[in-house]
């Protein structure tokens, strides 16, 4: 026993179904993080929480106690109102390339932290390191200076912000316990309130390619968090939306770059600009500017945005991206109209070709990807490109391609189209 509890009564209040004390919840948490809370412990009462849950209560006071383990950053200093945006992670989701400039070009502040990937969905860092130049650590001045000057700033999360998430979240990745809602909820709140944004858009994805595969735990992931960031005065919107299918026609980092510029051009997916504006127009809303990002995207001024914010972190936004050295492509073996392409599939394909990692230390390939030349709806006739595969190893093409030819389906008549944004909950 070490102080005021002993952490082996914690995890057996937790494992017998008892609601934890805010006075357990803080001393669990602070003493975690300070070591003095074996990592087996923690294991045990992660595993616990996610078999029995937490109330609403419990969950704030965790996510509180997370905050309350690093440091919080004052963003009181920029001249205009913060909005930020998070998703849940899906498999060609490259919409914070696009919205972060677009936002800030219609007069908001947008600070932006951003992970890597691990697994099948990607990490934003990882998308524009494949940008000659481009660093994804700033400091704190730089980061504060750099939100009040171009407005926009995508950057990797400083050491000091809830350590204690940090510490927790590998634990979870390695014991089975990643799927806790109110773990999930809890990790996600904490770094974006310590991160001192204003107010919050969440991207709740559901399908294959996402965290929640089930549209009912989307939702009660979507109002946990929306609860939590009420709760810690940050005005808090979700949208639902899906990841049964890959946002866009790339998946990979320089080929997400390419394609998060053609959106800024006025071109790109007719998804991904769907996606962009929609989670804009709430931002906008959410920290009560009143703009138009359809109007403000076709106007050019986000890509001037881009441009600075791309500069402003050492990147060259005119230096070609890096390719791939070798190609394979994926035919339609019958004609037909394409009826599903899976994102988990596809995600898949592209993280064994080298985009993502399979450990956080891995490096990724820039050039590598997956870019689909047909999506669901679309007529093929047997011999048509249905994808492209790219990567720097040949060898990685056999098990990519199995993969992705898993992944695509063909069908005599059209597929029901599904929807894009499912719903939103304030
Ligand atoms: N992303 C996070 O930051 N935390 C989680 O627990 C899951 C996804």
């Amino acid at each position: 026993m070490s102080g005021e509890f002993a952490a082996v009564d914690v995890i057996r209040a937790k494992r017998d179904g008892h609601a934890l004390s805010d006075a357990q919840i803080d001393w669990v948490v602070d003493a975690y993080t300070r070591g003095v809370v074996a990592d087996e412990q923690m294991s045990a009462l992660a595993m616990a929480i996610l078999l029995r849950g937490m109330s609403g209560g419990e969950i704030a006071r965790w996510t509180a106690a997370m905050i309350a383990s690093g440091e919080r950053l004052d963003l009181s200093a920029v001249p205009r109102p913060t909005v930020d945006k998070h998703s849940t992670g899906g498999v060609g989701d490259k919409i914070t390339l696009p919205l972060t400039p677009l936002v800030a070009a219609c007069g908001a502040a947008v600070p932006q932290l951003s992970g890597r990937g691990l697994g099948h969905t990607g990490g934003t860092l990882d998308k524009l390191e494949s940008i000659p130049g481009w660093r994804a650590r700033l400091s704190n001045e730089e980061f504060v200076g750099q939100l009040s000057d171009v407005g926009a700033v995508i950057c990797a999360a400083g050491e000091g912000l809830a350590p204690a998430d940090r510490k927790l979240y590998a634990l979870r990745d390695v014991t089975g316990t990643v799927e806790a809602i109110p773990l999930i909820a809890s990790s996600i709140m904490s770094k974006k309130i310590a991160e001192g944004t204003g107010a919050l858009v969440l991207d709740v994805k559901v399908g294959t390619g996402a965290f929640m595969k089930d549209e009912a735990d989307a939702r009660e992931l979507a109002r946990t968090m929306v609860e939590l960031g009420k709760a810690h005065g940050v005005k808090t919107v979700a949208l639902l939306t899906d990841m049964n299918t890959p946002l866009g026609l790339t998946i990979g980092n320089a080929v997400e770059v390419a394609e998060s510029v053609e959106v800024l051009a006025g071109g790109g997916p007719a998804d991904v600009v769907e996606l962009t504006v929609a989670l804009a127009r709430e931002m906008l809303d959410a920290a009560g500017i009143d703009a138009d990002p359809a109007r403000v995207l076709a106007s050019g001024k986000a890509m001037d945005t881009w441009n600075a914010m791309i500069r402003a972190q050492g990147g060259d936004p005119a230096a070609a991206l890096p390719v791939a050295r070798e190609t394979e492509v994926l035919r339609a073996a019958e004609d037909g109209v394409v009826a599903t392409v899976d994102a988990l599939g596809t995600g898949l394909a592209a993280w064994r070709l080298g985009a993502g990692r399979a450990r956080k230390e891995d490096p990724v390939s820039f050039g590598a990807g997956v870019v689909l030349h047909k999506r669901p709806g679309d007529a093929v006739r047997a011999g048509d490109v249905l994808l492209e595969l790219r990567t720097d190893e040949a060898a990685r093409i056999p098990a990519a391609l199995a993969d992705a030819r898993a992944a695509v389906t063909v069908a005599p008549g059209a597929p029901t189209r599904e929807r894009l944004l499912i719903d939103r909950i304030a």
